[in-house]
């Protein structure tokens, strides 16, 4: 998950990393009144999750809260690489001397971390990799041994940070490690890394990606997910921790594993060109475990796209057999039923694998309104696009 620069920021100061996250607005008005109360010149700074900002016209001084209001006016609404800004950060103007690039990140292919630091940083960091790539310093780090001060006061000298900001750039560098560490990020990028003209050291920007695997143990990252950016679907499956993702054909698939589900969207785009081009609609892995609940849950979701003509339910019994999936399937249209929101939908069901037999037995005594069973994946797939496109 990608955080904004407010966000990103209010993380670094909850570890001590020197930083000033400002007031966070959604309105002219409010940036008027956040820059009285802040005072003097502020920067009025889009908050979209990606990089590029200030040269797409979203960082802009203001002088005076009249001018923050006028800038914010300009600044929301603004399309910055397809994201549109709806919220802005305003901040003080700082003081910059000098600025500097610094981030870590992890390094898949060397099973590691690494540092990419410059003294060439601000706006211009990317050009700087491209022409003058000794520039940038590229600093393996060993997790198991972290970044403390001397460490990071070696880091800073690599990097060409100037001696008298050695010191002061060390401190914030070993706190964004523990930001890294503690947050379980995959990504801190400070740009800029400002060395201000009193020479203090602050990040005056932030970048922060955080590993959602890692969301268990740190139930105050919800507070982070943005769920206005959601499609309103994937957010309900997400709640209930289905991997559910919006296409934007007519057949909805289910299908038990992320590799026969793909395939399953192969199959059925196939089989659509035969029906003027029917393609999937969207598709929900229900995982190994395929309870009733879980079928209930994700036929629920399947059926609420308004999109969805028919659904298709591709299952390879396997540790969960298919008898029990087939009895989900059963206790499914029983709940949903219970639920005010009967399948009323055709539903073309293909069960293969470990107790095959079973499981079509019991889908075929339970006579389900709208449910066909055919056994090939082609012939389900094929049938499913017929369905939708009559
Ligand atoms: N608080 C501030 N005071 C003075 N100048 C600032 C302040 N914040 C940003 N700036 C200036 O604006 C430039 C761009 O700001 P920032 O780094 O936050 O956005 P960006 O780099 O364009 O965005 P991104 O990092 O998303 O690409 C900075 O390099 C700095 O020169
Ligand atoms: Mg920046």
């Amino acid at each position: 998950m990608d955080l904004m620069e407010y966000q990103a920021k209010t993380v670094f100061a909850k570890h001590g990393v020197r930083t000033t996250v400002g007031e966070v607005v959604t309105t002219p008005e409010q940036a008027r009144a956040a820059a009285e109360k802040i005072g003097g010149t502020v920067v009025v700074k889009a908050q979209v999750k990606t990089g590029g900002r200030g040269k797409a016209g979203g960082v802009k001084l203001a002088s005076s809260p009249d001018e923050a209001e006028q800038k914010a006016r300009e600044i929301l609404g603004l399309d910055i690489k397809g994201h549109v800004v709806k919220t802005l950060n305003i901040v003080p103007a700082a003081a910059i001397g000098e600025e500097y690039y610094f981030s870590f990140l992890i390094d898949r292919a060397n099973r590691n971390y690494l540092c990419i630091a410059s003294a060439a940083g601000g706006m211009e960091i990317e050009e700087v990799a491209h022409t003058n790539p000794d520039a940038v310093a590229k600093i393996s780090i060993d997790p198991a041994t972290g970044v403390d001060e001397a460490l990071a006061r070696e880091i800073a000298e690599q990097a060409g940070y100037p001696a008298d900001v050695l010191d002061a750039a060390a401190v914030e560098i070993a706190k964004l490690y523990q930001v890294f560490i503690a947050e379980d990020a995959s990504l801190v990028e400070v740009n800029p890394l400002v060395k201000l003209e009193d020479g203090n050291v602050e990040a005056l920007d932030g970048k922060v990606t955080l590993d959602e695997n890692a969301d268990f143990r740190h139930p105050d990252h919800a507070e982070f997910e943005d769920s206005s950016a959601e499609d309103p679907l994937e957010a309900a499956a997400k709640a209930k921790g289905l991997n559910y993702v919006k296409l934007d054909g007519s057949v909805g698939i289910i299908g038990n594993g992320a590799g026969l589900v793909m395939s399953t969207l192969d199959v059925v785009a196939y089989a659509g060109e035969q029906f003027g081009g029917v393609k999937p609609a969207n598709f929900l892995d229900i995982g190994g475990g395929a309870s009733a609940e879980v079928m209930a849950n994700g036929l629920e979701i399947i059926i609420s796209d308004p999109q969805v003509e028919s659904v298709f339910v591709n299952v390879f019994g396997g540790i969960t057999a298919c008898d029990a999936v087939a009895n989900g399937i059963v206790q499914a249209f029983e709940l949903l039923a219970g639920r005010g929101e009967a399948v009323n939908k055709p539903l073309v069901v293909r069960l293969d694998g470990n107790n095959a037999e079973e499981g079509r037995r019991i889908l075929d005594e339970a006579g389900l309104a709208g449910l066909e069973r055919v056994d090939t994946m082609d012939g389900a797939a094929k049938r499913a696009a017929e369905l939708a496109a009559k």
